[in-house]
């Protein structure tokens, strides 16, 4: 499964540390960027193959290069830190783990992009991870990595550290924009405010998540050829009934069933039913995709609506999961988050769950199966943004592979998946 690069020292004690950071080889990417161009960092960071990890996938050396490159234009760099996607908790175990790495990634991006002034947005919960990064970007402050002439290098960096009020649409990084300049998060409308052309405060700003800025820095440290060698590695977020759930690191392209292998396999030795691949916003695969590679074009091309890697969270269900009452808690996970803007995404949501809940409580009825599918085909490309288009591929995946469950509920009221279990 190759050598990790991003968990290397995750759980050594002190390597929250500056000084136990940098005796490891931290910072030696930053140092080593800053002796290239700007635009020598972004071609490395574009010829590693890199795509965003927060969960579109988005080539992050093409994103740079969509800045403009006039020095007179102000510019900003954001890190989503705001990690909300259920199923989803590697950024955290970054921010705990290793802050360093994400200020080093911070600092590279900035000079790449030519921004003064960068801001992480942080999920207001992750209590911990705040702790870690105050400390670690005073000793780089206090270390001269950040600041003014960061490491000696006459380029100038401020970064700033914002936290959110814990809602998951704010992790959508136009809403994250708004939320930033002091509104109520809600998406912006897009074309032309995509945060390239007009960002933070209306300048150009490259909105980057937290992995993907710790892969940066392991990339300008030792190459972008070593990084492709090493898979390019990805971290999966393995939740559900597996043995060990955790935060893995694997190979791009490393198979949904290597990866729940490694993570123990499922839980009592009881049988695979199916996943999430991508997290809550993606289709739900029964067995027969288990030898799908975990890589963004394999599961995008799968013949199922809505599969995608999107943030690399596996969330694995055994046989004594009710799907009906897995797509109903997630359904109601979308309406509590949506923002309300629009309506297919604020009554689609409250529709079908309405519908999933009169199932689940034995009053379901046949013709919700086509109710259902119509509400989710009503939600399918008419929503504002992408949180309302997350829940149509649970409820599409889920009538065509596990459609005897909703037949069953319907027609008798009770549970067979949970009488057998
Ligand atoms: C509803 C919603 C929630 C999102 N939440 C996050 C998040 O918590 N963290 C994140 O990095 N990206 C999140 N994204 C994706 C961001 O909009 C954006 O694509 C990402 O931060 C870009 O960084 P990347 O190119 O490094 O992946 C979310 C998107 C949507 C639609
Ligand atoms: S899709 Fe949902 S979250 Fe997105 S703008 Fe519309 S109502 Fe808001």
């Amino acid at each position: 499964m190759g050598e990790p690069v991003l968990l290397t020292y995750l759980h050594e004690p002190d390597q929250g540390e500056l000084g136990a950071y940098s005796a490891r080889g931290g910072y030696e990417g930053l140092r080593r960027a800053l002796s290239m161009s700007p635009e020598a960092v972004t071609d490395e960071v574009d010829k590693s193959g890199l795509r965003g990890r927060g969960g579109a996938g988005f080539a992050t050396g093409r994103k740079w290069k969509f800045i403009p490159k006039d020095p007179a234009v102000t510019k900003y760099v954001v890190v989503n830190a705001d990690e909300g996607e259920p199923g989803t908790f590697k950024d955290r175990t970054l921010l705990e783990g290793d802050p360093h790495r994400l200020i080093e990634g911070i600092v590279i991006a900035s000079y790449a992009v030519g921004a003064h002034l960068a801001f992480i947005y942080l999920r207001r919960e992750f209590y911990h991870a705040r702790e870690m990064l105050e400390r670690a970007l005073a000793q780089a402050a206090a270390a001269g990595m950040v600041g003014r002439n960061a490491a000696g290098s006459g380029f100038d960096l401020s970064i700033v550290l914002a936290t959110g009020a814990g809602a998951y649409i704010a992790g959508e990084e136009t809403a994250l924009l708004e939320s930033l300049e002091g509104r109520r998060a809600m998406p912006r409308l897009k074309p032309p405010y995509y945060p390239a052309v007009k960002g933070l405060y209306t300048q150009p700003t490259v909105v980057n998540n937290v992995e993907t800025l710790c892969h940066v820095a392991w990339i300008l440290a030792k190459g972008y050829e070593w990084y492709r060698q090493q898979g390019p590695p990805i971290l999966i977020s393995v939740s559900g009934h597996v043995a060990r759930p955790g935060v893995y690191e694997v190979p791009l392209g490393t198979t949904i069933r290597q990866v729940i292998d490694r993570a123990g396999g499922m839980r009592g030795g009881r049988q695979f039913k199916a996943c999430f691949p991508g997290g809550s916003s993606s289709a739900i695969l029964p067995a027969a995709y288990l030898d799908t590679p975990m890589d963004y074009d394999a599961l995008a091309k799968l013949d199922v609506y809505g599969s995608m890697l999107g943030s690399g969270a596996l969330i694995a269900m055994d046989d004594t999961t009710c799907m009906v009452e897995v797509v109903a808690r997630t359904v109601e996970f979308y309406r509590d988050e949506s923002c309300g803007k629009c309506t297919p995404c604020r009554e689609g949501t409250m529709w079908l769950g309405q519908a999933l809940h009169r199932m689940l409580g034995g009053q379901g009825r046949v013709e919700d199966l086509p109710l259902l599918d119509g509400i989710a085909r009503g939600m399918t490309g008419t929503c504002f943004c992408p949180l309302g288009e997350s829940v149509p591929p649970a409820i599409y995946s889920t009538l065509r592979f596990f459609r005897h469950e909703y037949e069953h509920h319907a027609k008798t009221g009770t549970c067979d998946v949970r009488v057998m279990a």
